[in-house]
């Protein structure tokens, strides 16, 4: 029987930033078959940051979008937890960076969760978690992931960089109610990894492919123990992945179905039907990380509407994962969140590939002078 917290995701916002380039732009600037990034990888477009732009004010206009639809205050909110791993500095959290720009203080917990794109995951679970403990008396939970996922120049990674944020509130389940259960795996490893000083991620791009496979396999072994896979994927409406790029997610429903004996078939139509469509705002706007996940399932809900089993596979290199349920509340019949990507894709404007250029030069010597606004 499926246990629900009794509290859930009550409000939805997401941000993207007012810049991007389509792969195909990308891969003429750098003398690559476009093919390899729009067949290859499954890429669309790459959400890029605006000079203004960061991990701080993405995570804040998601966050004000989530609050202004929800039936709450800024009063009512005893904790604002960010997943992240665009962290501004070792020490101060991007919540605090993200609680001044909101005018959040006081009876609040703050705090930065961090377990690269699993992070985000984590900080609901845990909002999830303290709501149930009964330690948040009535108060609610806002809880942000928000990240900006920009790879080396000419890196493997470049076509599969992006930005973007997503916030939840944590009170009455009216968006989305989560399962209790939910299916944790982790085992350290150096897939991916971000060392301290330096501008951008080092990746050993093939192991980590395995490793996120290792990891999809494990969850939902778990998810499944005895009973027959094909009968228990058929109760989710949609099965949501974390998405570095979308073939990634196709490589891993193969090795669902190969680990399951799915046929190929079976495996074609659970990915075709139930996984696919999930995608079509995250090949708008590349990896966002932690963000990654929860558009894929901000896309869900709004496409499956009230009453619907939503599946959510998180992947953080490192590596650590965790499959979540989710049910799909009322307010997923008007799916308000719908607009903030409508209203931040229609905005953006696109580069060409000679002013992605000129972009990643202006980067490089931004990078270095001013990592992130300072207030103290
Ligand atoms: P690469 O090594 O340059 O690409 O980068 P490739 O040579 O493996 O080619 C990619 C695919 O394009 C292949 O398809 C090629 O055959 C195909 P596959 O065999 O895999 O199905 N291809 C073409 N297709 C059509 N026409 C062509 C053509 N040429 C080639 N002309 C790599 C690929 C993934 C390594 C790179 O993009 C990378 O390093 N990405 C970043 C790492 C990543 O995203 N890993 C995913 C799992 S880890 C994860 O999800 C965590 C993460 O989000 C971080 C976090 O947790 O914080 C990354």
């Amino acid at each position: 029987m499926t246990r629900l917290f009794d509290a859930g995701i009550a409000s939805l916002g997401l941000a993207f930033p007012s810049l991007g380039i389509d792969v195909r732009e990308l891969a003429r600037v750098r003398d690559i078959d476009p093919n390899k990034f729009t067949l290859g990888l499954g890429c669309g477009t790459i959400a890029l940051c605006d000079q203004d732009e960061n991990a701080v004010t993405l995570g804040a206009k998601a966050a004000r979008r989530a609050l202004e639809r929800w039936d709450g205050t800024l009063e009512d909110i005893g904790m604002i937890v960010v997943g992240t791993e665009t962290a501004a500095d070792m020490s101060r959290p991007l919540s605090a960076f993200i609680a001044e720009e909101l005018g959040l203080e006081g009876a609040v917990r703050s705090y930065e969760v961090k377990h690269a794109c699993y992070g985000g995951t984590l900080a609901l679970r845990q909002a999830l978690e303290w709501k149930a403990s009964g330690a948040a008396g009535d108060k609610a939970a806002l809880v942000i992931a928000s990240d900006v996922a920009l790879y080396g120049e000419c890196d493997g990674g470049e076509p599969t960089s992006g930005a973007g944020a997503v916030a939840f509130i944590v009170d009455k389940p009216t968006v989305a109610a989560v399962e209790i259960d939910s299916y944790a795996w982790s085992k350290p490893a150096f897939d991916f990894w971000r060392p301290v000083g330096e501008d951008y991620p080092r990746v050993d791009g093939k192991f980590s492919l395995d490793c996120y496979n290792e990891a999809v396999e494990h969850c939902f072994a778990q998810r499944i123990g005895d009973a027959s896979a094909a009968s228990v994927l058929s109760q989710y409406d949609a099965i949501c992945f974390h998405v570095p790029f979308p073939k990634m997610v196709k490589k891993g429903v193969t090795r669902l179905g190969e680990h399951f004996q799915l046929g190929e078939d079976v495996t074609g139509k659970l990915f075709a039907e139930k996984v696919d469509p999930t995608m079509a705002w995250n090949r708008e706007v590349g990896n966002c990380y932690t963000a990654a996940l929860w558009i894929a399932v901000a896309r869900a809900l709004a496409d499956q509407g009230p009453g619907a089993h939503v599946a959510a596979f998180s992947y953080g290199s490192g590596f650590g994962a965790e499959l979540l349920g989710l049910v799909a509340g009322d307010a997923a019949a008007d799916a308000a969140w719908v607009a903030d990507v409508e209203q931040d894709l229609a905005a953006r404007r696109l580069l060409t590939g000679e002013e992605y250029l000129d972009y990643r030069a202006a980067r490089r010597k931004e990078v270095r002078e001013v990592p992130l606004r300072q207030t103290a």
